[in-house]
């Protein structure tokens, strides 16, 4: 008898569970009968997307029934200039997700090692599983990576590690200088994978050198996407800088056309748009804060945050608030999967939605 396709696929599959979303706003009206569902489940920009990047997407519609230039030449020498690297140290990616698994991918083999912080961005660790490799993972020191640890635990095996900064989902960041240390600590070979998603969130002097490493030739990979303070995350467009020959590796794994042709075009646009990003940067700090006091007076107070989101012990089942947030048209994400089970990440969303989460916690916690 012919096995089961579970039987015959990859047997690191095996104890993979699938990522969890955010529930989509449209699921949740129709299942729970609410209207105007308020989404701070997946760290997306609530302002909305580039009004620029909105105008080129128009602009290059009708041109879709062409191929993307498959190696995204004027996005990648946008970039290029925008960061102060060589176009040729510039990768895209369908999201930096994809750029995530495509490096696991390169690197990772049954008995390889990869360092990250627990809790951090699951798709790491789930990147290493899928390919059989051991995720070593060092739990954080009060919410925040523990990166004396994770200098310590890399071996031989290592290949990869991975520092989420600010970290998905504590919100926290670690300093400048502490990173620096840690950068000149690790031994040469490993490819430190620097996942800066939320970095345009961060002030001025809470931003490390990170590009400063990519230019002097380290053995650094910096990852940033245009989900965040762009709010282009339905196109799903990343990108990263690091060593060319990293670079040229990825090319040889990626899909032909990993990045659509109106990603390409809004993402440039995006990057132009500096009202857009200056509006959101501060609209999150405001609500970042009103969302704090909010439930901070409700008695939980969330931990202190650098993101756009905030990471809240509710100190009972956090999946039964979700579902009951839910009913309430709330939605956020409960953090059972992260080993939190009482908590819940909350995106900093407008200031409608803020008081509207705060408003549904309040009766779903005094219930
Ligand atoms: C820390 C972190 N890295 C990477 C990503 C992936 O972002 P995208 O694939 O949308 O670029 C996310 C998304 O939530 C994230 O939180």
């Amino acid at each position: 008898m012919a096995r089961s396709l579970t039987a015959m696929a990859s047997p690191h599959l095996a104890s993979l569970l699938p990522y969890s979303p955010g529930k989509p706003i449209e699921e949740v009206e129709r299942e729970f009968g609410v209207a105007g569902a308020a989404k701070l489940a997946s760290n997306e920009n609530p302002f909305g997307p580039s009004p620029l990047a909105v105008k080129a997407i128009r602009e290059a519609a009708a041109g879709v029934h062409r191929y993307p230039d498959g190696a995204g030449t004027v996005l990648r020498a946008r970039l290029a200039e925008h960061l102060g690297v060589e176009a040729v140290q510039i990768a895209l990616g369908n999201g930096s997700n994809e750029l995530l698994d495509l490096v696991a991918r390169i690197f990772l083999e049954p008995g390889d090692e990869a360092v990250m912080a627990s809790p951090a961005f699951i798709v790491y660790r789930m990147a290493c599983q899928a390919l059989g490799a051991s995720a070593v993972e060092v739990p954080c020191r009060d919410f925040v990576h523990d990166l004396e640890q994770m200098a310590a635990v890399v071996t031989s095996r290592t290949k990869l590690v991975f520092v989420g900064n600010p970290n998905n989902p504590t919100g926290t960041a670690v300093s400048p200088a502490a990173l620096e240390a840690f950068v000149r600590r690790l031994p040469q070979e490993p490819l430190l994978i620097l996942d800066e998603a939320y970095w345009e969130f961060l002030a001025e002097p809470e931003r490390p050198r990170s590009l400063d490493w990519v230019r002097e030739g380290r053995r650094c990979f910096v990852l940033r996407t245009f989900s965040k303070v762009y709010g282009l995350a339905g196109l799903r467009i990343g990108y990263g800088a690091g060593p060319p020959e990293l670079i040229g590796l990825l090319d040889r794994l990626r899909a032909p056309f990993n990045v659509n042709a109106l990603a390409q075009v809004a993402g440039a646009a995006a990057l132009e748009d500096g009202a857009h990003v200056a509006r959101t940067v501060a609209g999150t700090a405001a609500g970042r804060a009103a969302l704090a006091a909010g439930l901070t007076a409700l008695g939980f107070p969330p931990l202190s945050s650098v993101t756009n989101f905030l990471l809240v012990d509710v100190r009972r089942d956090g999946a039964a608030v979700t579902e009951a947030l839910l009913r309430r048209g709330v939605i956020v994400r409960p953090m059972g999967g992260y080993g939190l089970p009482t908590h819940l990440r909350i995106t900093v969303g407008t200031p409608d939605e803020n008081a509207r989460v705060l408003e549904a916690l309040r009766a779903v916690l005094a219930a």
